[in-house]
């Protein structure tokens, strides 16, 4: 596997070495946004810039296919379990019951539904499925994705509550974890846009704008209305991806079977597998709203208000 990926990381290394870098967060600045470059956790390459270089040149999308678009730490697990759970429910029939042989009881939504820009996929796209998720921003998709009309469903959330999740996150996928980030450390750089894939408020309005541009093809979606009015929301996305639940599965509870089988407390108990390098129980923290709260200063809060305030001026979007 890992030498594919060197092939890649040696095919861009010229075209890597020109970019502006911050050598001191190891981070190169590509289309506007910042990425991590080469190996740089746990001698992986997903999401680096790399990547993103060779699904841009190498992936061509098909009309029929999905995409699950989110800045992490925004609930792209979540909208991975339920994406999954909505357009597989006639296979692995949620509605009947207990469904033990569901793959969500057993495996990470991140297994059922791979990242574009991630070392498995670029070294086995077939396995997709037509279901494929992604952190890449809007305006450096692979343009097959753009051309070929595909839908794209993009999860979004409250910047603080991104900023604690994305600390945490960060504090234990690190190799050397006797030396955590500071959280003035990690505030400073999601400020000012330099996390892997930042600026996140250049993110979301990127695939923002898209959704008003193209309605039928971007649905743009929050984490706390997903939280808020589950039921509606996961209508609109089952609806959005063309599997619409019929009025009999609405009534026979269908819908909230899918919600149950996707919910914090079910998948955070099936995800512990720590065999794994990087163990998927990593993905389940809290799972709630306004958890930042706990952590940020008032200074910090109305910092962050403000960035937000003014990068979504004119835009009907709040937090
Ligand atoms: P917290 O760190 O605030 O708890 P991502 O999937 O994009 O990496 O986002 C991870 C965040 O989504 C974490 O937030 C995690 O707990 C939360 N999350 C994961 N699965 C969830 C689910 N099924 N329902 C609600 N939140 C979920």
């Amino acid at each position: 596997r890992k030498a594919k990926m060197s092939i890649i990381i040696e095919r861009y290394k010229d075209k890597v070495s020109a970019l502006p870098t911050n050598d001191d967060h190891h981070l190169c600045r590509y289309e506007g946004f910042w990425y991590c470059h080469g190996f740089w956790y746990h001698s992986k390459a997903d999401f680096s810039v790399e990547a993103i270089m060779a699904s841009q040149e190498d992936f061509q999308a098909l009309p029929t296919d999905i995409f699950l678009a989110s800045y992490p730490k925004t609930g792209t697990t979540w909208l991975k379990a339920l994406a999954f759970a909505i357009l597989n429910r006639t296979k692995f029939k949620t509605n009947s019951g207990s469904c033990p042989t569901h793959p969500l009881l057993t495996i990470s939504p991140h297994d059922c539904v791979p990242f574009l820009e991630s070392e498995s996929f670029l070294n086995n796209p077939s396995y997709a499925n037509g279901l494929m998720a992604t952190h890449i921003p809007y305006t450096s998709l692979p343009k097959s994705i753009i051309s070929s009309d595909c839908r794209i469903v993009y999860i979004c959330r409250n910047p603080k509550d991104v900023l604690i999740s994305f600390w945490h996150f960060l504090n234990k996928v690190r190799d050397d974890i006797s030396t955590p980030t500071k959280l003035d450390d990690a505030f400073e750089l999601f400020s000012k846009g330099m996390n892997a894939g930042g600026s996140f408020w250049d993110h979301m309005t990127g695939y923002y704008m898209a959704s008003l541009e193209r309605p039928n093809k971007v649905l743009f979606l929050k984490y706390e209305d997903l939280k808020k009015d589950t039921e509606n929301e996961v209508k609109k996305l089952a609806k959005f991806i063309g599997n619409p639940f019929t009025e009999e599965e609405e009534y026979d509870g269908s819908v909230q079977k899918i919600i149950g089988l996707c919910g914090f407390e079910n998948l955070s108990k099936v995800n512990k597998d720590t065999s794994k390098v990087l163990s998927d129980d990593i993905y389940f923290r809290k799972g709630i709203v306004g958890d930042s709260v706990n952590y940020l200063t008032t200074e910090m809060i109305q910092i962050l208000d403000k960035i937000t305030k003014e990068k979504c001026d004119g835009l009907d979007l709040s937090f």
